[in-house]
């Protein structure tokens, strides 16, 4: 099963999508953590992604397309993936298409989870990631169990560089104009999901459990 992930930057898609992977066993694949992986480890791609991340900005399409096309065609997704973060416009979408095809499958689910904006600005300047397994928590609504360190692999949480509410606002913009034609996209295929991401995190993971048919 190929599902992937839609919603404005801090909407919930990487909470979710963690609990999507674990319950049906399927790899969680965030193009945000592979370009945050990359800057840390101070690779070409990293330096390249990391002004337009900075910035609020999208990574140029080519620098995304490949990279995702070869990471489903690994063998751990064979039984299908999560894509959390791609696609995040109309080429991606159909780069994504062409490269599922090559794998005689299709996109299964496009899971939609709607925040509006005000929800969105209170969240992210809440939001404590951990920038080397990927894992987010929030300072009120998901603690980690001490305070400023991951649960899962021990290491310190920050608050994300795009996270500053001026950037928060440009990504927001971004969404809305590149990202949010995928909801049309995807309800045309047929294939769309749409949760009420305001409401509690197991109530959301509720929702989506039953809209994939549990
Ligand atoms: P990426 O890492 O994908 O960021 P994003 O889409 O902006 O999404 P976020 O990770 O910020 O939020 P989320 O929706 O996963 O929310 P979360 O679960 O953490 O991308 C970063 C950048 O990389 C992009 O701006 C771009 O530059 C680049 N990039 C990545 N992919 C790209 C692509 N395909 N093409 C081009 N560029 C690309 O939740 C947010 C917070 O809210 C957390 O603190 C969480 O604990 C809390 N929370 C979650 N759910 C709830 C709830 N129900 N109630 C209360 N709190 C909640």
């Amino acid at each position: 099963m190929i599902i992937i992930m839609l919603g404005a930057p801090g909407a919930g898609k990487g909470t979710q999508a963690a609990r999507i992977a674990d319950a049906y066993h399927i790899p969680h694949i965030s193009t945000g953590d592979i370009f945050r992986a990359n800057i840390k480890g101070g690779t070409e791609l990293g330096k390249k992604a990391k002004s337009y991340m900075d910035a609020g900005k999208l990574v140029p399409d080519e620098l995304v397309c490949d990279l995702v096309a070869d990471r489903i065609a690994q063998d751990d997704c064979k039984d299908g993936c999560i894509l959390d973060g791609f696609p995040r416009t109309i080429p991606q979408a159909k780069s994504l298409d062409e490269a599922v095809a090559k794998m005689g499958t299709k996109v299964d689910f496009a899971v939609n989870v709607d925040v509006p904006d005000q929800v969105i600005i209170d969240r992210m300047s809440g939001r404590r990631a951990c920038l080397k397994c990927g894992a987010t928590y929030h300072v009120e609504y998901k603690k980690p169990k001490q305070e400023g360190i991951c649960d899962v692999c021990g290491s310190e949480l920050v608050l994300r560089d795009d996270d500053k509410p001026e950037t928060v606002k440009t990504r927001l913009d971004v969404y809305h104009e590149q990202t949010q034609p995928l909801i049309d996209f995807y309800e045309k295929k047929g294939v769309l999901l749409t949760v009420d991401g305001t409401q509690p995190m197991d109530d959301v993971f509720a929702q989506i459990r039953k809209g994939l048919g549990d």
